[in-house]
């Protein structure tokens, strides 16, 4: 069975015509929540643009939001790197960046516009001219093409230089502001790597910029499917009222990746699975699950919802039996023989990063008493699939004759965030035939069919935000902080290990030990 939308066709927004003139239908009612938001007149100035994320990700989404009409007709771009580039040589890279990885069709009127605000400063970090030289060029900007003082200073940078880069920031005049103009900073993570380290890094950037000009970016709250975490629960009667320990029996959140870790050494080794993936993806979707409702859908109530759950939070021990990590070995993935992680270049041959962790939480309030939440992520696993299974307890009594419902699991209910978008529902039908013999069956709820709108890409929605200056997609400085203080005794507990992470086989679902895990209450991991 397979659900659809009631509104096929276009529909949201459908009557608003992006030709990437910013044109907007004069007939909508302008108060229409519906209807595209706009980026005021404003800039984005983007440290660490050599780099992959400026490359795969940022450029491209900055081509799309421009495509779609949703930024100011003087946009401007500037870049800041080491360098020696004029500004026509950053239009190259951005230009095939764009035709690289862009998601919308590559339209030359929309580029030209583009390339025209385009600029580069060649500078480091430490160089107080070229933070002048910054401060001069946003300086034209804003008689050139009518910016408005409104600018966003983008760090895809590692956080070892944040704190300088917020330092030149604030010593070029950078960071202020005029009168009723913004200046805002984008933070990529990681976001720290403990609790210490984090509170270090939200206190410098705290010292330049007020909390509400500071964005935190994890890119999953950008993501459709994320958001709708929330329609599902909240626009709907169906689900809240089994959304409790009444109903539930526990839930599974994965992350698993099919990729390895080739050319991420720099990062990666020494970081490792939960602090890239747990301390914040992982922690968002449980927040979101587990939140309570807001009591009304503005950054404020979301992010109070947010941070009281995740207060709320608490790891199940002992750690030796309710968490497990790993590190993938060379195996078979997808028909080819792929390498272990000590072969991969750039990480130590000793290399004790684990590329798959387990976690199990307990969530300590009256709708969540006594349920277990897995947490799961790794990389080279059998496929890529992000989801949040809520299992739901079995019923308490079959009047069905045991042998009738051996193939009966439990209810659930899975959000798939990735791919292969949508939901599903997993239940007890009768097989055709003259016995009463039950068994699960699936109905089906996917993106690709029940819309016709495709869905932009995280950081479109993110950047576009950061520019509307609207934060409920991002965490606050208190919701890391939180993470972080969650996840500290799991890493403190591993550090203190003398054996490194458990070997699983690349193409894998991991370690065995992630299995005894869960079979120690008499559960196992689903197989996405
Ligand atoms: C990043 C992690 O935040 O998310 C990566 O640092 C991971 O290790 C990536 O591969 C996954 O993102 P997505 O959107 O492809 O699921």
């Amino acid at each position: 069975m397979t659900a659809t939308s009631s509104r096929p066709g276009p529909a949201l927004g459908s009557s608003v015509t992006s030709t990437g003139d910013g044109w907007v239908n004069p007939l909508r009612d302008p108060r229409d929540k519906r209807l595209p938001r706009i980026a005021g007149p404003c800039g984005l100035v983007i440290f660490g643009v050599t780099g992959d994320l400026s490359c795969k990700k940022l450029t491209p989404a900055i081509y799309d939001l421009a495509n779609r009409g949703l930024l100011p007709p003087g946009f401007s771009l500037v870049g800041f790197a080491r360098r020696d580039w004029a500004h026509e040589d950053f239009g190259r890279v951005v230009h095939d960046a764009v035709r690289a990885h862009a998601r919308t069709p590559f339209r030359q009127a929309v580029w030209d516009r583009l390339a025209e605000g385009i600029r580069f400063v060649q500078g480091t970090f430490d160089d107080d001219a070229a933070f002048d030289r910054l401060e001069a060029t946003v300086a034209e900007l804003d008689r050139l093409r009518g910016t408005g003082g409104n600018h966003a200073f983008y760090l895809a940078i590692p956080p070892s230089s944040f704190p300088v880069v917020c330092k030149q920031l604030a010593r070029s005049g950078l960071s202020r502001h005029n009168g009723e103009a913004w200046r805002r900073v984008v933070i990529e993570k990681p976001f720290g790597h403990d609790l210490r380290s984090a509170r270090e890094l939200n206190q410098i950037v705290g010292d330049v910029f007020p909390e509400d000009a500071v964005f935190r970016i994890d890119h999953y709250l950008g993501k459709e499917t994320v958001q709708n975490i929330l329609a599902l629960r909240f626009a709907n009667q169906l689900f809240e009222p089994i959304w409790n320990c009444n109903y539930v029996d526990h839930v599974q959140i994965t992350m698993a990746e099919d990729i390895g870790l080739e050319g991420r050494a720099g990062y990666y080794d020494g970081i490792g699975a939960a602090r890239d993936v747990i301390q914040n993806h992982l922690m968002q979707l449980l927040a979101l699950t587990t939140m309570e409702e807001p009591t009304a859908f503005t950054a404020e109530e979301l992010r109070a919802e947010k941070l009281k759950v995740l207060r709320a939070t608490r790891l199940v021990g002992p750690l030796e039996e309710t968490t497990a990590r790993g590190q993938y070995t060379g195996g078979w993935q997808g028909g080819r023989w792929v390498r272990g992680l000590k072969e991969e270049a750039g990480f130590d041959p000793n290399s004790k990063t684990e590329t798959f962790a387990a976690i199990t939480v307990a969530v300590d309030t009256r709708r969540w008493a006594g349920v277990p939440f897995y947490l799961r992520t790794g990389k080279r696993l059998a496929r890529r699939v992000t989801e949040i299974a809520v299992v739901f307890k079995r019923a308490p009594h079959l009047p069905f004759d045991a042998t009738m419902t051996e193939e009966l699991g439990h209810n659930a209910l899975v959000i798939r965030i990735q791919p292969d978008e949508g939901v599903t529902m997993r239940f007890g039908a009768k097989v055709p035939g003259t016995a009463m013999e039950v068994r699960d069956v699936t109905m089906d709820f996917g993106y690709g069919t029940a819309f016709t709108e495709s869905s932009p890409e995280a950081y479109e929605r993110l950047i576009l935000d950061v520019l509307l200056g609207e934060p409920s997609l991002f965490p606050t400085d208190a919701e890391v902080e939180r993470s972080w203080e969650i996840l500290d005794p799991v890493l403190d507990y591993w550090a203190g290990l003398p054996e490194g992470p458990d070997p699983y086989p690349a193409g894998s679902w991991g370690p065995e030990s992630a299995n005894r895990m869960l079979a120690r209450t008499g559960r196992c991991w689903r197989r996405p």
